[in-house]
């Protein structure tokens, strides 16, 4: 059967592929669509192929009419493509969209925690005379933490440290391990290890039994400095603590060295420096005294060198103790110790 190709038949399935067109949504509608009128199979493909069995006469003006529908069809369809597309980036959210002008994020620059920093400045100032740095265990032997510091068990020595016992007893069933009240048990342990000419600094935590105040708290960093050797004398300690108070401090400063006691020195000290913030007139830092106390020192007691197994008869030296949060609060004018470690980055972000 001959099929009857007429440029009727050709506007029909043209308005009835117009007619559905605008009504499409999405990308896969508009391929459905395609596929169904303008592929290889399509409805106008199809009745397009037959032209070619027409008459002569009439193939022209049909084919005409065929091509310009064809024609028409296909740019309908761009557009259509066009507008959809177009319309789904509008729908986007603005944080979908990247806008490549904009400047970068800045990435946040970490910094030490000013006790890191304060630490590390107590460290190098004793460094450059000649002072090594050593750490040690921060869970510790009552042994070292008092013991081998000559304050025995039961003394009321003991009281000046108010410790944190772990759940661990010797063969008499005595606490016998503890987290380190100082950093002093290192005097021990280093001369255990060394024989003299020993020049050590130890920076570390320290832990108290202790109610919390603005000039306490539980924990807490030291700074332990010793130095033993033959013919080491009080002005040995002296020269170098002084040093160390003129790098930190400032190259005017001026000591003060009082009697103090503590059961592992002797003579044992106190040292203070002249207030830097009232250059020693008297003001809230300095408690209208005009003097600082920054450190307790002296010389190391004989039963501490017998202890560790040196002659006390050769061998003497000094030793000292600094707290590094308070040296940073004299610094900077902090008024809590418990902002240390409170973590809040508002306190943190100053340093
Ligand atoms: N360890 C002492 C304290 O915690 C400080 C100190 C160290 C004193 C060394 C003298 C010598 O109080």
């Amino acid at each position: 059967m001959q099929p009857t190709v007429t440029p009727e038949a050709i506007d029909e399935i043209r308005e009835e592929a117009l007619g559905k067109l605008d009504s499409l949504e999405d990308l896969d509608e508009v391929e459905s669509w395609r596929v169904a009128y303008l592929g290889r199979k399509g409805r106008l493909s199809s009745i397009l192929r037959d032209i070619g069995g027409l008459p002569q006469e009439e193939r022209r003006a049909v084919g005409a009419v065929g091509n310009r529908s064809r024609s028409l069809l296909e740019e309908r369809l761009s557009q259509r493509l066009e507008a959809i597309k177009s319309a789904g980036l509008a729908g986007l959210a603005d944080t979908d969209r990247i806008d490549v002008t904009l400047p970068g994020r800045p990435i946040a620059v970490g910094r030490l925690h000013p006790t890191t920093q304060i630490v590390r400045e107590i460290c190098s100032a004793f460094m450059a005379m000649g002072f090594q740095v050593v750490e040690g265990p921060e869970v510790e032997w009552d042994r070292y933490n008092f013991e081998l510091l000559n304050i025995p068990r039961d003394h009321p020595a003991r009281d000046m440290w108010n410790s944190l016992w772990i759940d661990h007893r010797n063969e008499r069933g005595e606490h016998n391990m503890l987290l380190r009240t100082h950093t002093s048990p290192m005097q021990a342990r280093v001369m255990e290890k060394m024989r003299p000419p020993v020049r050590v600094i130890v920076p570390g935590k320290c832990y108290r039994y202790e109610a919390t105040d603005a000039t306490h708290e539980w924990h807490f960093y030291q700074v332990e400095g010793l130095a033993v050797d033959d013919g080491i004398t009080f002005a040995d300690l002296k020269g170098t603590l002084y040093e160390f108070a003129r790098r930190v401090f400032g190259s005017d400063r001026r000591v003060r060295f009082r009697c103090d006691y503590f059961p592992f020195v002797e003579p044992g000290v106190d040292m203070s420096i002249d207030c830097f913030s009232c250059q020693g007139g008297g003001c809230r830092i300095c408690r209208d005294t005009g003097w600082i106390e920054i450190m307790g020192a002296g010389m190391v007691h004989p039963k501490v060198l017998e202890g560790v197994g040196y002659d006390p008869r050769v061998y003497t030296g000094f030793a000292f103790g600094l707290g590094p949060e308070r040296i940073a609060m004299l610094k900077y004018g902090i008024d809590d110790i418990r902002l240390f470690y409170s973590n809040d980055l508002r306190f943190l972000r100053q340093f």
